[in-house]
């Protein structure tokens, strides 16, 4: 994303920023200077590291806030309880938490403890066309994000919530402190993950625990024999990697699966507008923490070694991982343009339509392979296109699909299928790679872009149903 100019820091501007420990891998200062930049302030969001292990730490960062003429605070892990003393006052998301996020300087040099994980969440999901009223919902995990999801769900007029647990106790416990905010709520407490068959059938579903988060990306808190249904939305709190197993198994089943980067964007957005007064730009901080997700700095590197990723031709053996990877990519584009895609499983792309398409000559099926499994695959035509009176002839090789298993993502696998792509063309004396984004898929743009694609064309309708006249 290209930086924006900001105003050089001088005596006026004005600072706010997140105390935690550690907080160098936050997304957070690029989020809110992003958004400061995009409205033109002069004000800085800087990481402040407090280190728990130093004697008084947290209460002289505290009290450093307010001396220090800052207007508030992020506060994260470790410190999100360690604050509370310190505060004037704390909101009553923030009470019922027993937990702070954000902290803001008064007019009157006050110190105001709030939190807007809850409402950042319940902003997303409703952003996401979720209304959880009247719903029944099930919460996997019982530690600080299950309250604060809790706590929003209840007071998004939710009708039921199950809490699942490792240690049922800590179910027990998170539904007794929020007692007083669950009003007529019927609440209930299970193990995870034994007692997940009985309420398996909630509507939405929310992973607050961190299986699936980067490095165990193999992990989910959801049984796979387990299933779930396409009237089901599971939103996992995750988002590193954007796309956990959980979320995998929830499209395959054709039910809603929502990310938790989401969440993160809509808490830094409620802690600015907090701070500021003003409306949060919330597409400026969603395009600059996507933009820090993939480039985050100083996380162990996940990419693969061209010798560990091998790309071949497919053969009619390869049929049935192409048809099962389509229909994740199938999945992804019916999420996002439910109206246009349909919902796998369609006709398209069965095994046996895939061993017809690679019997056709001019079409190309490349695989990539790694230890011994297929998780990517790319097909692609050479019909050359025809000189028409306002385009030139121009023999292109055509990518109709690239799909990467989630799993593997983020690890060359793409790249490595379209180096090979570039080779087989060159090979054929093919001096275009062509291909069409769909305008949702910011991502696809970004990746083609980065692989030396120029993007010409996007697909766009307009439905006359619902046009404004
Ligand atoms: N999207 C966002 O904005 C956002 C915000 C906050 C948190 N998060 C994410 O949410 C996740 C949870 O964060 P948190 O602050 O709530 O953590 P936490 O307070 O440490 O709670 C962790 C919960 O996960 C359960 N758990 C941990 N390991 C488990 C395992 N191997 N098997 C089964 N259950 C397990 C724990 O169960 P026990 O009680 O049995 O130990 C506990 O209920 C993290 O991945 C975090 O990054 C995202």
């Amino acid at each position: 994303m290209s930086q924006l100019a900001q105003p050089l820091i001088s005596a006026k501007t004005m600072l706010v920023g997140l105390i935690g420990w550690p907080v160098s891998h936050s997304v957070s200062p690029a989020m809110h200077n992003a958004a400061f930049a995009a409205l033109g302030m002069d004000w800085r969001y800087v990481p402040l590291p407090v280190n728990p292990a130093l004697p008084g730490a947290v209460g002289d960062a505290v009290r450093g806030v307010r001396a220090m003429g800052m207007r508030g605070v992020n506060v994260t892990v470790p410190h999100k309880q360690a604050v509370l003393p310190f505060l004037d006052r704390i909101a009553p998301a923030a009470q019922a938490m027993r937990a702070v996020n954000t902290i803001v300087v008064e007019e009157d040099g006050s110190l105001t403890g709030d939190n807007t994980d809850a409402p950042g969440f319940i902003a997303d999901l409703r952003g996401h066309g979720v209304d959880p009223a009247g719903l029944h919902a099930l919460v996997l995990g019982a530690g600080g994000s299950a309250r604060a999801v809790v706590y929003g769900l209840a007071q998004a007029g939710v009708q039921r919530i199950t809490v699942a647990n490792r240690s049922i106790e800590r179910a027990h416990q998170l539904l007794a402190d929020l007692r007083p905010y669950l009003d007529a709520i019927r609440c209930q407490a299970v193990t995870l993950p034994d007692g997940l068959a009985e309420v398996a059938d909630a509507p939405l579903i929310v992973n607050c625990t961190p299986l699936g988060m980067t490095p165990h990306v193999d992990a989910t808190p959801w049984p796979l024999e387990l299933p779930l249904n396409p009237g089901q939305t599971v939103y996992d709190l995750v988002y590193n990697p954007p796309d956990t197993l959980l979320l995998q198994q929830a499209r395959r089943h054709g039910a809603r699966a929502i990310g938790g980067l989401g969440m993160l964007i809509w808490q830094g957005a409620l802690a600015f507008e907090r701070w500021t007064g003003r409306p949060a730009p919330v597409e400026v901080m969603r395009a600059a923490a996507e933009e820090q997700m993939r480039t985050r700095k100083g996380q162990p590197s996940t990419a693969r070694t061209a010798k560990e990723i091998q790309v071949r031709l497919a053969t009619p053996a390869d049929a049935d991982a192409i048809s099962r990877l389509h229909a994740m990519l199938q999945s992804c584009h019916a999420e996002a343009l439910p109206t246009f895609f349909k919902q796998p499983p369609t006709e398209a792309f069965s095994a046996s339509m895939v061993k017809d398409l690679l019997a056709e000559p001019s079409n190309v099926f490349l695989v990539a392979v790694v230890d011994g499994k297929v998780v990517g695959y790319l097909y692609a035509d050479v019909s050359p296109a025809q000189e028409t009176s306002m385009t030139y002839r121009l023999e292109r090789f055509w990518i109709h699909h690239i799909a990467v298993e989630p799993s593997h993502r983020r690890q060359g696998i793409g790249t490595a299928l379209i180096d090979v792509a570039k080779a087989y063309a060159r090979d054929q004396r093919i001096e275009i790679l062509a291909l069409s984004v769909w305008t949702f898929n910011q991502a696809a743009v970004r990746f083609f872009q980065a692989q030396g694609f120029e993007v010409y064309n996007y697909r766009m309708w307009l439905h006359l149903a619902r046009a404004v006249p």
